[in-house]
């Protein structure tokens, strides 16, 4: 089917001219590099509201010194055909300097000690600079509902403690992880792989499914035979560098304890070359 092109708004002004008489507003962010996990995310918004706002802004906030922020792929001309392909009505991309005008804000949304865990404890500062852009979007948006991955487990358990915590007025919608044929989670970092690393990185959806197998053994199996798959790396093959595996209270992201009975996240995160990666699974004992 053929949709009309969607505005391209630049600055917060010409964000509100295009969400004039807009209805039911829901807002998918990202950072670009619009792949099938963010078209998933997209359509469940189209589903959901009469009109669709995606984001696309590399949030500087959320980097560390260290990270990729610079190399960090970005094409907005690809982002927006990819958001007329999913008929989206707005696509809000503002630059750094819109976003950011005084440099660094003094003022942000803390993540408090559930934000210090897993990636956290990896990515020191992460996930206030990500709640901080998520506040300031929803308030330059305003949406009913917003869209968020379970992809990325531990952002959107944070997102909804920012919501409940500080009363937003917005629902949040979980879409499930979207993968590719291969099984790897699909993501905008997969394009730094070589294919040799790419093979590699099957470890941690296989680990993933090796745990869900093993759950009926309860907790220390499930991480024990995740382990057991991430330890069995072939001859030769890129090394993947585990940073964390990890079961956890979906709510409170705290470690289970060897006899939890209920729901859990499997977390992990890990290395391949330069390439970080993570990937979960949800897993009830
Ligand atoms: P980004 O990594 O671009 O992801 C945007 C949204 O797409 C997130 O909600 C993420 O969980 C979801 N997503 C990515 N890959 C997915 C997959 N394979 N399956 C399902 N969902 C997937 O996450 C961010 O951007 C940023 O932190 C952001 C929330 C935009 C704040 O800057």
């Amino acid at each position: 089917t053929a949709h009309t092109a969607p505005v391209v708004a630049r600055t917060p002004d010409e964000l509100r001219r295009a969400l004039a008489d807009a209805g039911r507003v829901a807002l998918v962010p990202t950072m670009g590099a619009l792949h099938e996990g963010h078209r998933s995310l997209m359509r469940i918004a189209r589903e959901a509201a009469d009109t669709v706002v995606v984001s696309v802004f590399v949030n500087p906030l959320q980097f560390g010194p260290n990270e990729d922020f610079d190399r960090y792929p970005r094409d907005l001309p690809a982002d927006t055909a990819v958001c007329a392909a999913e008929g989206v009505d707005v696509v809000f991309a503002p630059e750094t300097e819109t976003m950011y005008p005084t440099g660094r804000p003094v003022v942000t949304i803390d993540a408090g000690l559930m934000g210090e865990r897993l990636e956290g404890s990896s990515r020191p500062g992460h996930f206030t600079g990500v709640l901080t852009v998520v506040g300031k979007l929803f308030h330059l948006v305003r949406p009913d509902l917003a869209v968020f991955g379970e992809k990325d487990a531990q952002q959107i358990a944070l997102i909804r403690r920012m919501v409940a915590d500080l009363d937003l007025p917005v629902e949040i919608v979980g879409a499930p992880i979207l993968r590719d044929a291969d099984g790897l989670a699909s993501s905008s970092r997969n394009v730094y792989l070589s294919t040799g690393e790419r093979a590699a990185a099957l470890s941690l959806s296989r680990s993933l499914a090796a745990a869900r197998a093993a759950a009926a053994g309860g907790p220390a199996a499930a991480r024990g035979a995740a382990t057991a798959v991430l330890e069995e790396a072939a001859e030769g093959a890129p090394p993947v560098d585990l940073d964390y595996l990890a079961l956890i209270d979906p709510a409170t992201f705290a470690e289970i304890a060897d006899d939890h009975r209920g729901g859990a996240i499997l977390a992990l995160a890990a290395r391949v070359g330069t390439t970080r990666l993570i990937d979960n699974t949800s897993i009830v004992f």
